[in-house]
């Protein structure tokens, strides 16, 4: 009998970490504490698996993947003989302690237990739990089909084998593993991001370009690249002799630049003319349409890049 992973909260992450586990051969039991979540959620699985089968990002049919998903009567039932749970309910500390208190009395103890949580540091939730040893955030990106790295960020008290382990099935299931060494607060991806997002900001409130170039910086420059390789690689790429051959170069220039980097107030006037000249690029009800759109696109780029390996 295949592994079993156990899926707690069917929402929009919930569903695509099925998709994932799945895809990779586990077997699935979805818990969500809302009936209805269950009910719609057979459907919705199967729409995104024949949109993954279209640009052959999955190797089986989508019947063969859907029928390793089952949904559990309960969350003991979900967790039974479960070799990782991936939690997927509301994002608020509480929730989560409560959660991850029932889910640690009823797991087995080699059981792993994480959280898809965003933001929320595994201290927070697991400090007073007996089972803390076996339990950690593993941050996916949206959607966790699409796009392979997830964030282990363990608590101090996280076992070194707990990790491991994660690591290990992880890697199995096709995601990109990455973990942190200590505990901070948006983990990598989301501080990254809020470095990007912080300068942007600045740049269009004090006047110096229009959103439309601003995003165009990223998808016609930097991105380009960095769907491939990160800021270290392409620094160590970027001067002939490597990395210290371009902090000579250009260190300087960065280190002056970065002190004139303040943190943005994201205020709402800025938000709101940035709002006004998206919707005048893109009305409100061809937001979905678009989603859509960069979902393909997203696909389009995986097929390539699995065509690369
Ligand atoms: N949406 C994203 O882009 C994204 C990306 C990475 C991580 N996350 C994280 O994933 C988690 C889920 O987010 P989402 O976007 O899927 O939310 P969602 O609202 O789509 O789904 C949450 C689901 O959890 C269920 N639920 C709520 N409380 C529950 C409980 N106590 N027990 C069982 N089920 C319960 C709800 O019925 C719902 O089906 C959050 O922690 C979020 O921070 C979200």
């Amino acid at each position: 009998m295949s592994e079993k992973i156990a899926v707690i909260g069917a929402g929009l992450i919930g569903r695509a970490w099925a998709i994932v586990f799945a895809r990779a051969g586990y077997r699935v039991d979805l818990w969500d504490a809302v009936p209805q979540a269950l009910q719609g959620c057979r459907q919705l699985l199967q729409d995104n698996l024949a949109d993954l089968a279209s640009h052959g990002l999955i190797d089986e049919t989508p019947q063969t993947v859907l029928s390793r998903i089952h949904t559990a009567d309960s969350l003991a039932a979900a967790l039974q003989d479960a070799i990782l749970v991936q939690e997927n309910v509301k994002e608020t500390v509480d929730v989560k302690r409560a959660i991850f208190a029932e889910m640690d009395s009823l797991a087995a103890p080699q059981t792993i237990l994480t959280s898809s949580t965003s933001w929320i540091p595994t201290s927070a939730f697991s400090e007073h739990l007996p089972g803390r040893d076996r339990i950690l955030v593993a941050h996916p990106v949206n959607p966790p089909y699409l796009v392979p790295l997830v964030e282990l960020a363990p608590a101090p008290w996280t076992s070194a084998a707990t990790v491991e382990r994660a690591r290990d099935i992880y890697t199995r299931a096709g995601q990109s593993p990455v973990v942190l060494n200590k505990e901070i607060t948006g983990f990598l991806l989301n501080r990254i991001q809020g470095a990007v997002l912080n300068e942007a900001l600045n740049l269009y409130e004090n006047g110096y370009a229009t959103a439309a170039d601003l995003d165009k910086v990223l998808k016609d420059g930097l991105g380009l690249r960095w769907s491939f390789m990160g800021p270290f690689e392409t620094i160590d790429l970027n001067a002939p002799e490597g990395v210290l051959d371009y902090a000579r170069r250009y260190g300087h220039t960065y280190r002056d630049v970065a002190k004139t980097q303040a943190p943005n107030e994201w205020n709402s006037e800025t938000l709101e003319r940035i709002e006004a000249e998206r919707r005048g690029d893109l009305p409100a009800d061809q937001l979905g349409e678009r989603a859509r759109w960069r979902d393909n696109r997203l696909m389009g780029l995986m097929a390539h890049k699995r065509k690369q390996k």
